[in-house]
């Protein structure tokens, strides 16, 4: 492969990942052209929307990172085959869910659209490519991206990299431009050490040459399933002694300050909660656990399997303290959900702690009124049918969505805080409290609020990991 400067990128996918990573490539590069392409003509056009609220993805700054380098040197698109023609390096950002089917059903990555992409940049090029994986994809996967694209591409050469995104949402733009590490994964051979070293020239605009590891793809492609399993783990295990908390009058949180002190421990992801969700955080463990048993290591599948299985028991038991503490029925009563994504900072609600809780009550009867700064009725009612637990009529008619938190609030049973959005904070309980049914109950799921003010005001308050 002839060496060449990188002067054209396209990205397939513009998700929470391909929008917002591309978006600091461009600001950071103006001399690259990047161009994010997407088949959903909706999810492109809300990224060339004039009104930077209207962008598909919430992140904080990224509207700012958006306006600086859109229409300059940053570009979206539905023109994928002419986009993929003129670039000489391809990220490909699409999703990998959970497969829903056949052979893997529920645990493997379903690795449709992966490899419609590799057959749609073999067909659209006519020279030489360098293709990222920026998906986070099972150990391995590049193989099969190669031999579509060896075998498809009409002489033309291709070198596969993987680049795993390892950003957070809601804090997606920091995490770029500060970036703890960047890593690159790629082939052994003087090709694929040129490869590697093009996607290294391209970071190393803003991140210095010491972050960028580089190491062969297997070892990247399963450092992202790693880096995720262990976080997840992380919250399991803090989640699991929460539970033990609660039992024995010990205190979650006064126990997470005393083992993140221990600088080998550290501080970070120990906070107890209802339960992880987001997007990746169930969907690469379920890959890794395949993984493992595919390859006949039970032990390991049965290990990181484990960790799915707490987070699970953590959502259902939060639910059912909601039910045991409305003396044993939630039929007919109000609950108030504050919060819907599944953090606090986006917009996303993919695998949401709230999805399940609120399944959870709705199977017995509850009426669910929700607020979330972010989060649209459009969407709550989506993730909700996507369940089939129920027809889409009876959810419509059980849960309503509200603009404004105190009428979610009004009349209401029980108020329970399923994200940790900082304004839950600043509301005036005192007010929320007079305006619900009484006894009135807050169930913080996020233990963000200051518990003893609650019950000075004359909440009964249920606190994760509190006795
Ligand atoms: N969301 C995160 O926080 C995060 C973090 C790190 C890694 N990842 C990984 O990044 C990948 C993308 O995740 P996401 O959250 O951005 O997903 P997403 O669902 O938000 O976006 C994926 C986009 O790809 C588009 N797409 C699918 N097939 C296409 C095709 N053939 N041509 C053009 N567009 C196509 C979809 O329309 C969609 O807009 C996943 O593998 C995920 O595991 C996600």
């Amino acid at each position: 492969m002839e060496k060449k400067k990188i002067t054209k990128i396209c990205c397939i996918g513009a998700g929470y990942v391909g929008g917002p990573t591309m978006a600091v490539i461009a600001q950071k590069c103006p001399h690259i052209q990047v161009t994010v392409v997407d088949i959903n003509q909706a999810r492109i056009d809300a990224w060339n929307d004039e009104n930077l609220e209207n962008l598909p993805v919430y992140e904080p700054d990224l509207d700012q990172v958006v306006a600086e380098a859109r229409g300059r040197n940053l570009f979206f698109s539905t023109e994928v085959d002419t986009v993929i023609k003129e670039a000489e390096m391809v990220f490909i950002s699409v999703n990998t869910p959970t497969k829903t089917y056949g052979e893997g059903k529920g645990q493997a990555a379903d690795l449709k659209w992966i490899e419609l992409c590799a057959r749609q940049i073999a067909a659209a090029s006519d020279s030489d490519k360098i293709v990222v994986e920026k998906s986070t994809l099972p150990v391995r996967t590049a193989e099969a991206v190669k031999d579509i694209l060896r075998n498809t591409g009409g002489g033309v050469k291709f070198q596969i990299l993987s680049n795993p995104e390892f950003l957070a949402e809601g804090t997606a733009v920091e995490d770029l431009q500060q970036a703890d590490r960047v890593l690159i994964g790629g082939e052994n051979s003087p090709e694929g050490k040129e490869a590697i070293q093009a996607l290294v020239d391209i970071y190393a605009h803003w991140i210095p040459r010491e972050k960028i590891l580089t190491t062969n793809v297997w070892s990247s492609e399963l450092s992202k399933l790693t880096a995720n399993a262990v976080l997840a783990q992380r919250v399991s295990s803090i989640n699991s002694l929460s539970e033990l908390c609660e039992a024995t009058e010990a205190d979650i949180d006064e126990v997470s300050r005393a083992i993140g002190a221990d600088s080998r421990i550290g501080k970070k992801f120990l906070k107890a909660s209802v339960g992880f969700g987001g997007s990746c955080f169930q969907k690469d463990i379920l890959n890794l656990v395949y993984i493992s048993r595919s390859y006949g290591l039970t032990e390991v599948a049965d290990y990181w399997e484990q960790v799915i299985k707490m987070n699970d028991h953590q959502k259902g038991r939060f639910a059912k303290k909601i039910i045991k503490s409305l003396y044993n029925t939630v039929s007919g009563k109000k609950i108030a959900f504050l919060g819907w994504a599944f953090k606090k900072d986006t917009n996303d609600t993919r695998e949401s702690a709230a999805i399940y809780v609120a399944d959870h009550l709705l199977n017995e009867k509850a009426i669910i009124s929700v607020y979330d700064p972010k989060v649209k009725e459009k969407q709550i009612q989506f993730d909700l049918n996507c369940l089939q637990t129920r027809s889409e009529e009876e959810n419509r008619s059980l849960v309503n969505v509200e603009v404004d938190p105190y009428e979610v609030c009004k009349d209401s049973h029980a108020v329970a805080i399923l994200t940790e959005w900082d304004e839950f904070k600043t509301y005036d309980w005192q007010k929320i409290y007079d305006s619900m049914l009484k006894p009135a109950q807050v169930f913080d799921g996020r233990n963000i609020l200051d518990h003893e003010a609650l019950r000075k005001i004359g909440f009964r308050v249920y606190a994760i990991g509190k006795s």
